[in-house]
């Protein structure tokens, strides 16, 4: 096996920076090149304020740049020269066509494949990281096959990334498994052991786990819709505990102490499962089974969906009804608009789809994020919604606060949706003397807990996920059925 001098990424995103920023700093004989088409990003790249936000990345960005890291926009240059191609280009929800609104668009990854096969010769190991339907590095092959020269040769391989945002450069460094895909020939196996001998510098081989191509590329997808089920059956439990009286958290903990079920990842919030992967990799799941002709398998992972989408109408309205039936030119302050804590990350956010519920009831919303820039919630909030008849809703009732007791100042209403860990230490006194009374707070993230009690007595009304708190005003879910909040606003706009 020919040593690996030379690795290219396409796609400098989430998941190529911050995995080729750890194979670098692992792996110092080796260069690594990140490409994009995006001029911008590589520029950030290559700046001082990178463009994601995640914990530890800035350190082993510094470290490694211009000694064997580099980023670059230059495509075809890093692809000759490459030994391994990673290709972690983006592969959204298609917005348009056959299978509009559940496949996943793969033209980005066919792009790359034609470019590869136009501009590459010798042998390459081309690497499938972006989630991508089953079957899709066939498609790969297939491209290269047609377009291939006697000069080129390659073997595809499947690659999937685990890692979560905000916790993205520890999971690289110390990843439950790496999975690798590939073909049952000895040329396969060969690509699999070069890719594996990377991994296996810093990653104990028995976490490797080698597959064929298909087992791999269904792994990622199962992962992410077995990880997104968990979510929509605790926050399922959580709309029951609203009307028993039960709480969601002392039942997560009572099930998840058995090894069985386990601990993890039951967390109820109003934030169903957001973030760029989960609703998109199940959606995928469902396109696929239909396709397949297995319309029972599909209609099971569509009702993972319908809960996540069920989570948040029903927050929303319960924001509403306690709000005595109207939000209208009223003063919300909206805490936290990024997918979750530790990223600057928005896509598919909890806090867009509050928001417009909230925005199309006529609620003046003042929203505060640590790391989430303006540009990008204005952008968030105003992506169009598509119908002629439905106007997009009015940014001017959106304001950016600087800081949370700005947001908060003069609000009849506090709504946090990402679990940041600085709204646990806000000077709550001093925000409940500035606000209007009854003032209320929906903790979407049970992050203020063990606060609950002394937020009463400063005078709060306190509303949260999966517990009854507050006396004053019961939510049942004949509440929900009152309201007009039936169908999420961007549903109409995202699919
Ligand atoms: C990743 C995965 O690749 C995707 O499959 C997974 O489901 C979500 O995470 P991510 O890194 O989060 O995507 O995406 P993004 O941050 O959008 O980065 C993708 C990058 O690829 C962008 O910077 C984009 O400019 C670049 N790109 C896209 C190219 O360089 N060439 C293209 O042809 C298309
Ligand atoms: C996810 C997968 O975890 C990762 O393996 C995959 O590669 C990409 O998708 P990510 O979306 O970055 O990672 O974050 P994750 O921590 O999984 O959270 C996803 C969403 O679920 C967030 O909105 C989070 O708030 C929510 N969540 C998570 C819950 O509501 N409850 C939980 O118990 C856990």
């Amino acid at each position: 096996m020919e040593p690996v001098k030379r690795i290219c990424c396409i796609g400098a995103g989430y998941v190529g920076g911050p995995t080729c920023s750890v194979i670098a700093q692992m792996c110092p004989e080796i260069t690594v090149t990140v490409v994009d088409v995006d001029e911008e990003r590589i520029q950030a790249w290559n700046s001082e304020q990178l463009p994601i936000f995640e914990p530890g990345l800035q350190e082993v960005v510094e470290a490694q740049r211009g000694v064997n890291l580099f980023f670059s926009t230059d495509i075809d240059k890093a692809v000759r020269e490459a030994d391994i191609i990673f290709i972690s280009v983006n592969t959204p929800t298609k917005t348009f066509g056959l299978g509009k609104g559940r496949a996943a668009d793969l033209k980005y990854i066919e792009a790359c494949a034609r470019r590869i096969a136009q501009v590459a010769t010798g042998y390459k190991i081309v690497v499938e990281k972006s989630t991508v339907p089953v079957r899709a590095a066939e498609s790969i092959q297939r491209i290269f096959s047609a377009n291939t020269k006697s000069s080129l040769s390659f073997q595809v391989l499947s690659n999937p990334e685990f890692l979560a945002e905000g916790t993205a450069i520890s999971d690289l460094k110390n990843p439950d498994r790496v999975l690798i895909g590939g073909d049952e020939t000895p040329e396969g196996r060969r690509a699999i052991e070069t890719l594996s001998s990377i991994y296996m510098r810093w990653v104990p081989k028995t976490r490797i786990i080698t597959t064929n191509t298909w087992s791999s590329e269904l792994s990622k997808l199962a992962a992410n819709a077995f990880l997104a089920q968990r979510i929509s059956s605790i926050n399922s439990i959580s709309a029951l505990c609203e009307v028993t009286g039960a709480d969601v958290e002392e039942v997560a903990h009572a099930i998840g102490t058995d090894q069985r079920i386990g601990n993890r990842f039951l967390k109820a919030s109003v934030a169903g499962f957001g973030g760029s992967c989960f609703q998109k990799d199940v959606l995928n799941l469902v396109y696929l089974c239909e396709a397949l002709n297995l319309p029972e398998v599909a209609r099971y992972w569509q009702q993972v969906i319908e809960i996540n989408e069920y989570q948040r109408r029903r927050f929303a309205a319960r924001i509403v009804s306690c709000l005595f039936n109207t939000v209208t030119d009223k003063k919300i302050a909206l805490l936290g608009f990024a997918f979750k804590k530790d990223t600057g990350d928005t896509r598919e956010s909890s806090s867009i789809y509050i928001s417009k519920y909230l925005m199309d009831e006529g609620a003046r919303l003042h929203i505060y994020d640590p790391k989430v820039k303006k540009e990008q919630i204005m952008q968030d909030l105003s992506r169009s919604t598509t119908s002629a008849e439905e106007p997009e809703p009015g940014l001017s009732l959106v304001s950016i606060a600087s800081d949370p007791y700005e947001a908060c100042d003069n609000a009849h209403a506090i709504v946090i949706c990402t679990e940041w860990d600085i709204f646990k230490e806000l000077d709550y006194e001093r925000i409940y003397q500035a606000m209007l009374k009854p003032a209320f707070i929906f903790d979407g993230r049970r992050i203020l807990d063990s606060l609950h009690g002394r937020l009463q007595q400063l005078g709060f009304q306190v509303e949260t996920i999966g517990k009854r708190i507050s006396q004053r005003i019961p939510f049942t879910a004949s509440t929900i059925a009152q309201l007009d909040l039936q169908a999420p606003p961007l549903k109409k706009m995202k699919i």
